[in-house]
């Protein structure tokens, strides 16, 4: 096998086991441990032919978490071939993958409802979801001007200025944000709780679903009590991926499934009567809004549609992810990128220039002319550039080391292998989702 196809194999291992730990539920803990080992026998591969130092390095430690990460999923099959617990002893790991227990109706269920994590826990888990203030703003994100107007008057302007929402004025008290995968709901998120003093509480509702079986109920009351009972202001409670709680109700929708579900419910009623009414903003994010339940959509008062990025934020978008890194780019080539990206989500462009930004970094690797550059640094030239060094790069002091600019041939060659992740028909049910329900953002 080459390098390249090991290197491959490792992304797809990383990507295969992340993405079966976050499934809501019938998570398959041997497929991650054996994809795990199987990432780790290559990385070990790929750190013994390694020749740079600090790749290697790089390589060793990658090893050494994935090694951990094995640690753990063995420790976790360990737990779960043991015969369940007693019930009145508390429950250590969240069972993120519980073993199925057969019910009397031949149903597989997932661990007994009354094995009950105490108090203590679900209010470590309560605080855990507690963000603490991050570096990143609305500046960074591209786009969605009006999706960021929206939310600053429903949110922010509440905190900053509470004298000017009395009277008729009240406050928004729960949004939905919805719209394909990658457009940056999270990110818009996050962006909030760095804009406000008051606490922030980001829950994952699959964390929730699969982490709490038989207490989530329990821990969303007690994190709606938390954030009521915080001094400072307004709180805001983040559900991201909201449906993979509140779907619609199904026959064979689980009973603790159908519990969680009525008590957020409640959580969003009580917050217009009680009155304690102002101090809760709710912000929920989905990919597939046509999948909740219409209780629950009607109680959002406003469901703000994250679109793809149009042609300006596309541009912004490259500009954010490459801000201090050295771009050659003319104009022209600005735009040929613009419009190479039609259909691209933010991620995908997020994904697209990460790929153009390792060009420059292979060519080291590859170089074998070097010259000198005004600071003293050396980069790769072509042979016949005056004063150029041979030497490969092994050769030459790490820190002198300098890429060469990222250039439009870089992109050029990342479209090909980071397409749209979003189709047409994806496309289409959110506008339908929209005519019907939504405002654009
Ligand atoms: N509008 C945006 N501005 C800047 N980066 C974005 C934007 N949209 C997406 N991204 C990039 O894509 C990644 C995934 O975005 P995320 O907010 O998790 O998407 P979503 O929650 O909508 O699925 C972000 O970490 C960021 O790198
Ligand atoms: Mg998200």
């Amino acid at each position: 096998m080459d390098e390249k196809s090991m290197f491959l194999e490792v992304k797809a291992c990383l990507e295969a086991v992340l993405q079966e730990g976050k499934k809501a539920s019938n998570v398959d803990i041997q497929l991650m441990l054996e994809t795990s080992q199987r990432c780790q026998s290559r990385i070990q591969q790929l750190a013994a032919v390694e020749k740079n130092s600090q790749h290697k390095a790089l390589f060793e430690q990658l090893q050494a978490n994935v090694q951990s990460h094995v640690s753990i999923l063995l420790a976790k099959i360990d737990q779960l071939d043991k015969p369940p617990s007693d019930p009145s002893t508390d429950q250590q790991v969240p069972s993120v993958a519980s073993s199925p227990h057969k019910s009397s109706n031949g149903i597989e269920d997932r661990v007994p409802e009354s094995t009950g994590k105490k108090d203590p826990q679900r209010r470590a888990a309560i605080e855990e979801t507690i963000v603490k203030k991050g570096g990143l703003t609305f500046q960074d994100i591209a786009g969605l001007h009006d999706a960021k107007e929206t939310l600053t008057e429903a949110i922010i302007m509440p905190l900053q200025f509470p004298q000017l929402f009395t009277g008729c004025i009240k406050p928004w008290k729960r949004i939905l944000l919805y719209g394909p995968p990658g457009t940056g709901k999270s990110r818009v998120a996050e962006a909030i709780s760095a804009e406000i003093n008051s606490t922030f509480y980001c829950v994952s509702s699959s964390d929730l679903v699969s982490s709490w079986v038989g207490e989530s109920e329990k821990l969303i009351k007690e994190l709606f009590q938390h954030a009521n009972s915080q001094p400072e202001g307004r709180s805001v409670i983040f559900i991201d991926e909201i449906d993979s709680i509140c779907r619609q109700r199904s026959l064979r929708e689980e009973e603790h499934t159908r519990r969680m579900k009525t008590e957020l419910l409640k959580q969003m009623e009580g917050a217009d009567n009680s009155s304690s009414s102002e101090k809760i903003f709710l912000l929920c994010a989905t990919n597939c809004p046509w999948e909740l339940d219409s209780a629950f959509l009607r109680r959002f008062q406003k469901r703000i549609y994250i679109p793809l990025p149009d042609r300006d934020a596309r541009i912004s978008l490259i500009k954010i992810h490459t801000r201090d890194n050295n771009l050659q780019l003319t104009d022209k080539e600005w735009c040929y990128l613009a419009d190479s990206t039609d259909g691209y989500s933010g991620s995908d462009i997020a994904n697209m220039t990460l790929g153009a930004l390792f060009g420059p970094i292979r060519d080291l690797r590859m170089a074998q002319y070097w010259c000198q550059t005004a600071e003293g640094h050396l980069t790769p030239c072509t042979p016949d550039t005056p004063g150029a060094l041979n030497s490969r790069m092994i050769d030459l002091p790490p820190d002198k080391i300098r890429p060469r600019q990222v250039q439009i041939g870089d992109f050029i060659k990342s479209l090909q292998t980071h397409r749209r992740t979003v189709t047409e028909g994806d496309l289409v049910k959110f506008k339908e989702f929209t005519e019907d329900f939504g405002e654009n953002g």
